[in-house]
């Protein structure tokens, strides 16, 4: 089991450790057992991540001593409300959980970020723990304490900041993931090859070329390596007030075109052609080298993610969902307007936030990438 420690400035107190390994549920349970949390825990995840999974964590987290119960949700996007935190915060009120319960969120980054925002709310404030099941959730949303749901308004408008006591990631839970939820998150472990280390691209194209994206090695290294650098980002900014905003590359674009494709194209699917938009913006704006975008993209290519627009979204549908929330935030905040940020990079590994760009260049690098 490999261990990363995330120390928050200013928050000696509030440091978790990050673990990463192959087979580490029980030594996640002892683990638990062991951090001085009371012997009682509620476990939250969804109906699939439950048939699959569940009554394993159960017996696990019982065998080390632990009282548990399940609380178990429908799956999906379209589940991450309000409610869905509200039927969390009964089921502990029923259960009679008190602030030394602990919340084990046991799923993707939906369940992870509904978990964080419960018990950010519950009594003020109770500890939870990560169980990513996703690889998306194992190199990405389990770790940096954003926690939420979505609101009529839009994705992730209600949330808070309430960090893990600790993230478990086991990639034996990937085993049941289906191809194209697996796809989704290599996305998110390209995007952390662009902005600091490129040779996760070239580590990530060589195993899509050896038909070897679900070894385990090869996943250990690339989940430690995101892990890694996202946590170096979140401890410098927890909350997002410049740094952490480089997580985005690749999203502006990204959740217009999810948005236009009537969400028919998955999240990796969406980052992985605004990537290439923020690749080919970089390149003429920035000068950004040619042979450094292709990395990039070739790596999208390599395990079968598109860089190209669909012909059926059409460029027209992406450039009004992202003046739409251009529009939006403008409106909002009529004192000092917003405007989009866009995530560049200027050398592979040197991001940098852009504001604004100039719509004739905008329409013609998407025109550039219709299919
Ligand atoms: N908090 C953050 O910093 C952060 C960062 C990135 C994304 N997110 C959020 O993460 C969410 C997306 O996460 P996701 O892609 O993991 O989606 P998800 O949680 O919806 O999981 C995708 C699907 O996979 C199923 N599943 C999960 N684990 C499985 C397994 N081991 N085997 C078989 N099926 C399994 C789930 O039931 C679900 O149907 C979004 O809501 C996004 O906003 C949060
Ligand atoms: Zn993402």
């Amino acid at each position: 089991m490999n261990e990363l420690k995330v120390t928050l400035k200013g928050r000696r107190d509030d440091s978790y450790r990050i673990h990463v390994g192959e087979g580490i549920l029980e030594k996640a349970a002892m683990e638990i057992a062991r951090s001085g949390i009371d012997r009682r825990c509620v476990v939250v995840t969804d109906n699939t991540v439950d048939a699959l999974h569940g009554q394993r964590v159960q017996a696990a987290l019982e065998k080390a001593g632990l009282r548990i119960d399940r609380f178990i949700l429908p799956p999906g996007e379209e589940n991450k409300t309000i409610e869905s935190v509200v039927a969390i915060a009964a089921c502990l009120t029923s259960l009679g959980a008190d602030r030394q319960t602990l919340l084990v969120a046991l799923g993707g980054g939906v369940i992870g970020d509904m978990t964080g925002f419960a018990a950010s709310i519950y009594m003020r404030g109770i500890p939870f723990v990560q169980m990513p099941t996703t690889l998306l959730a194992q190199v990405d949303s389990s770790i940096g304490g954003k926690t939420g749901v979505d609101a009529v308004s839009g994705k992730n408008m209600l949330g808070t900041f309430h960090q893990p006591r600790a993230v478990f990631i086991d990639i034996d839970f990937l085993k049941t993931l289906p191809e194209e939820i697996f796809r989704s998150g290599l996305a998110e472990a390209i995007k952390y090859g662009a902005i600091e280390n490129p040779a996760l691209l070239y580590d990530i194209e060589k195993a899509a070329s050896e038909n070897a994206l679900r070894n385990v090695s090869f996943l250990l290294r690339i989940i430690h390596e995101s892990c890694r650098i996202k946590k170096g980002i979140v401890e410098l900014d927890e909350r997002e007030g410049g740094l952490r905003r480089i997580l985005n590359f690749g999203h502006t674009i990204g959740h217009a075109v999810e948005a236009a494709s009537g969400f028919v194209l998955s999240h990796g699917e969406a980052v992985a052609i605004g990537m290439t938009a923020a690749t080919r913006l970089s390149e003429k704006l920035h000068g950004l080298p040619f042979e450094e975008g292709e990395r990039i993209i070739s790596a999208i290519r390599a395990v079968g993610l598109p860089c190209m627009i669909p012909a059926d979204i059409g460029i027209d549908a992406v450039i009004a969902k992202l003046s739409l929330d251009k529009k939006s935030r403008d409106d909002v905040h009529k004192k000092d307007r917003k405007i989009i940020n866009y995530i560049m990079i200027s050398r592979l590994g040197k991001p940098f936030a852009h504001a604004a760009i100039d719509d004739d260049i905008l329409r013609e690098t998407l025109t550039g990438m219709m299919q």
